[in-house]
């Protein structure tokens, strides 16, 4: 018999199941992406993410035990993301959750999602990465934590307005590239001239404040592309250079952003050590202009591996450092679908 949790993520529109050791290995995994069912409407429809997670959940769940060889009486406790998320998707996970722990007598331990991003970034490595300034950039987050430990952490500043990776998928609908546009854009920003079009970078110059705006950069865009106070345009028909420049212009203005911003807080708390996770942090180009920078300011940085950044339920091996510590939760969790400050 050995000991290892089964953790379940659907908080926007990946239904995942893992099932990791004690010591954090990965036993089993099993993830279905949605991508399919939300690309004709570019962008996620929460309704239509609720109910495939519905028709998925179990057949991941099921997979992912199967490939862990891993038997009920294994099993040490059901890990779900409760929080934050799509409030329907939420749900199906919790429900999942909740019915598993019922019928098998296991506790069930609630994980915050944008904590789990965090800490990915130090799965497999030997010493911890805690404590640390947290920065998760992904589609519906971009924000900054004091994270003392694991499970101990405090809201710092996030995004006035929309998620940086929100600002990459919409800015590619609007260059005419398949929704999520992110990796998309990053690939064709590689053909372009960063320094082509002078972006704005929203509140970089602020030192007062450790916020992020993203949705102005996306209009100048916007303007960039169909020209002032026209609403449409034909992406087809834009010049290819012109679009990889555009490209790669806005991919610069939203790395500035990130970068400036998460070197202030590392500056403001005094603490040397980054980490950073979430679906934007598996860009090519943030990954290396961040490790550069933090190289030379002599700040440690930890960012989660490539398959990690995206939403998946290995990073749920956080429920290890809960189970630690005691906290389990009752069959009475519930789902919150807005942003903790504090925990
Ligand atoms: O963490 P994630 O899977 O879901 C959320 O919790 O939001 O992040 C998804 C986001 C999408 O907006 C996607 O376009 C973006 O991450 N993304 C990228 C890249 N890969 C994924 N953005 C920029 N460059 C990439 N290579
Ligand atoms: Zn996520």
């Amino acid at each position: 018999m050995f000991r290892c949790v089964l953790a379940i993520e659907s908080t926007c529109d990946e239904t995942a199941a893992a099932v990791i050791s004690e010591d954090g290995k990965i036993l089993g995994e099993c993830i279905a992406t949605q991508t399919e069912l939300h690309e004709q409407y570019q962008g996620v429809v929460p309704e239509i993410a609720a109910r495939a997670h519905l028709d998925r959940i179990l057949p991941v769940i099921d997979a992912a035990l199967q490939q862990s060889n891993a038997s009920v009486s294994d099993l040490v406790a059901i890990a779900v993301a409760t929080h934050p998320g799509l409030p329907g998707s939420l749900l199906v996970g919790l429900s999942a959750a909740k019915g598993l722990a019922l019928a098998w007598r296991k506790p069930i331990v609630g994980i915050n999602h944008v904590q789990a991003h965090i800490y990915a970034c130090g799965m497999g490595r030997p010493e911890s990465v805690f404590p640390c300034i947290g920065f998760v950039v992904s589609g519906g987050h971009t924000s900054l934590y004091h994270c003392i430990s694991p499970t101990e952490w405090i809201y710092i500043s996030g995004t006035i307005d929309d998620a940086a990776g929100e600002a990459f998928d919409k800015v590619a609908v609007m260059l005419g590239l398949p929704f999520p546009g992110g990796h998309a854009l990053s690939k064709l920003a590689e053909l372009g001239n960063s320094k082509a079009i002078p972006f704005p970078r929203p509140m970089l110059d602020d030192k007062t404040r450790l916020d992020f705006s993203f949705s102005g950069l996306k209009t100048a865009v916007r303007y960039r592309i169909a020209g002032t106070g026209k609403q449409s345009w034909n992406a087809l028909a834009l010049a290819p250079q012109l679009k990889a420049d555009i490209a790669a212009s806005f991919q610069q203005a939203i790395i500035d952003c990130l970068v400036g911003k998460s070197m202030q807080a590392v500056k403001k708390f005094g603490v040397k050590r980054l980490c950073v996770g979430g679906g934007v942090a598996a860009n090519r180009e943030f990954r290396q202009q961040l490790t550069q920078t933090c190289h030379r300011m002599q700040i440690e940085l930890h960012i989660a591996s490539p398959e990690l950044c995206t939403d998946n339920a290995v990073m749920g091996a956080l429920a290890w450092e809960k189970i630690k510590l005691g906290q389990f939760d009752t069959l009475a969790l519930d789902a919150k679908p807005g942003l903790l400050r504090k925990c």
